[in-house]
């Protein structure tokens, strides 16, 4: 099965240092497929040129998440998910190119352009049959949450501290989707509005299977294979008003 790649970014300092870092990875993992979707007016050329240089194979999309979406701290929107437009428009994206019954097996994977994968992550999510789910490092407060899986391997809730009784509480990195899933239930997407934080995951998935059908990775969920890592944003006093350094230098 090709595994499908879904990763939202945006334009920012450090873009082209993360989007390096992550194609350094996935040039590593076998039948892939990337779908870089950039959260801007229009696909730029700095992406363009750094997609067609890794040699991967992808698809190159494009969708601005709309200024008044963007806002924090809005009190009728108070956490507006990041990267959710753009994940949504990867997914009409399969669908638009997948037919149904084609004979194409795969499965979906939302990778951010920050995090940090490890190579045994994809061969574990590469045999899904509904969803697969491991645990992640460095989210809600703990060196990791994971699923709780019982001794006939079996998930029956979740190890968090951050609202247990969430639907699937599980980060974005926590999960892969089986391309036929995606398919036959064309109604499937991230909520965009009224989608309390930390319940974006749970608003697909729950339109995807029962906690019965997930199906646990990673011995068990017993081994961290991914960390929601962070990058730190890069001091740039020294640019001054006008910028010190030749803008037409790319970074
Ligand atoms: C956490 C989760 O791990 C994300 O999966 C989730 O989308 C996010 O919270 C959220 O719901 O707000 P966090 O590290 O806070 O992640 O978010 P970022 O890594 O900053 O953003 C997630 C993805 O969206 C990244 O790939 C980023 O490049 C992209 N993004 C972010 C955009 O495309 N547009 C933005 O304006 C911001
Ligand atoms: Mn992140």
């Amino acid at each position: 099965p090709t595994i499908h790649i879904i990763t939202p970014t945006y334009s920012r300092s450090v873009q082209k240092a993360e989007l390096t870092r992550l194609a350094n990875t996935l040039l590593h993992v076998p039948n892939l497929h990337w779908i870089l979707v950039e959260d801007s007016q229009r696909r730029t050329t700095l992406i363009s040129n750094l997609l067609q240089e890794t040699g991967l194979n992808y698809t190159h999309l494009n969708v601005e998440t709309p200024r008044n979406y963007k806002v924090r701290g809005d009190t009728k929107d108070p956490r507006i998910p990041r990267g959710t437009i753009q994940r949504n428009l990867a997914l009409r994206w399969l669908r638009e190119t997948f037919s149904e019954n084609s004979i194409q097996t795969g499965v979906v994977y939302f990778a951010d352009d920050d995090n940090t994968y490890s190579l045994e992550l994809f061969e574990e999510m590469r045999y899904t049959k509904k969803v697969s789910v491991w645990p992640v490092a460095f989210v809600g407060g703990l060196r990791y949450e994971s699923p709780k899986v019982n001794t006939l391997g079996k998930v029956y809730g979740w190890k968090t501290v951050f609202d247990p009784h969430r639907p699937f509480a599980i980060d974005m990195a926590g999960f892969a989707v089986n391309l036929r899933l995606i398919l036959s239930n064309p109604q499937a997407f991230f909520k965009l509005r009224g989608v309390k934080g930390g319940y974006q995951e749970s608003s697909l998935l729950k339109e995807l299977v029962i906690l019965s059908d997930l199906e646990p990775k990673a011995a068990n969920c017993t081994k961290v294979l991914v960390w929601h890592t962070r990058t730190e944003k890069p001091v740039l006093v020294n640019e001054g008003k006008k910028g010190f350094t030749d803008s037409n230098v790319e970074i």
